[in-house]
């Protein structure tokens, strides 16, 4: 009988160590917004799924996933949700198209605000961006926390651009209401030229438009083009991560907000600089 209870112990420990290994790193989703998101989690091919894959977070929440060691993939907020019955949910914004709260298994609708994650890749380290190459619906900035090696740098777009999009990418809300989300120009008009397809499918020929420069100058350290790579891409080695939407205005993590306001606005100087020639 003894000998029964060591071994339950023995194989609790083993199973409890295996999943501290599995669960390496944690994603804490925080809602900053003044009003609810519902967050949605696809993860890449080859890489295990989260759980869960899709959920509501009101105002002033949040909620930690864990996380395995080598996973890939993307989560964005979808936004104006409603449940008409436990089959029939949709967003304005972000829409996984699954009829339910749990997206599982598929993407965002464009036009979405993403962060993307590859974790554990090429060296050990963690890649990370945020992307407004499938368009904005909201404010998100990313902060690891606790990374041993790389940058460990904060990203996002803090700025509100559902204002300022300009007329051609603009979502407004069907029957009036106000803005929702703005497009990429690719899917907006669908040219090689935006898409960096076809003809354009090289960082060499692809270059930035005058829509890729309207999201680089208001979000510069976020993916405003296909090939924005140079300035968008952060890495990290074991780390958790903090995703906010809507950071601003906020109290709590103020450090990283000076910090990315401060090194945004360095840093666009030199990126139009560099665009501008
Ligand atoms: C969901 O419910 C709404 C409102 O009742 C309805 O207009 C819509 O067609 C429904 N969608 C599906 C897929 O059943
Ligand atoms: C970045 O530069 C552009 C053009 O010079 C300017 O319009 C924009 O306001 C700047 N953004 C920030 C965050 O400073």
């Amino acid at each position: 009988m003894d000998r029964l209870l060591l071994s339950a112990s023995v194989l609790t420990l083993l199973i409890l160590s295996f999943f501290s290994e599995v669960n390496s790193a944690s994603f804490k989703l925080v809602n900053k917004c003044r009003y609810e998101v519902w967050p949605g989690v696809l993860s890449g091919a080859n890489t295990a799924p989260l759980s869960p894959t899709g959920f509501a977070l009101k105002p002033g929440k949040s909620r930690t996933l864990s996380v395995p060691k080598a996973w890939s993939g993307r989560i964005w907020a979808r936004t104006l949700c409603t449940e008409y019955s436990p089959t029939n949910f949709s967003c304005v914004t972000g829409d996984c198209g699954s009829g339910k709260i749990e997206c599982a298994g598929s993407g965002a609708k464009p036009p979405a605000t993403l962060a993307e994650f590859t974790l554990n890749g090429a060296d050990g380290l963690d890649f990370y961006d945020v992307s407004l190459v499938d368009g904005y619906n909201l404010p998100m900035l990313v902060v690891p926390r606790g990374g041993t090696r790389g940058g460990c740098s904060a990203t996002g777009c803090l700025v509100d651009l559902n204002g300022k999009c300009p007329r051609a990418l603009r979502v407004a809300r069907e029957g009036g209401g106000g803005r929702v989300a703005c497009r990429s120009a690719c899917e907006a008009f669908g040219d090689p030229q935006f898409c960096c397809s076809e003809a354009y499918a090289t960082p060499d020929t692809c270059q930035p438009s005058v829509f890729s420069l309207f999201f680089k100058h208001a979000c510069p350290r976020a993916y405003s083009y296909a090939y924005d790579d140079k300035t968008s891409t952060y890495t990290c080695a074991s780390a958790d991560y903090i995703i906010i939407f809507c950071p601003l205005p906020y109290t709590r993590y103020n450090y990283y907000y000076m910090l990315l306001i401060c090194c945004d606005v360095l840093f666009n100087f030199s990126s139009t600089k560099f665009y501008m020639g």
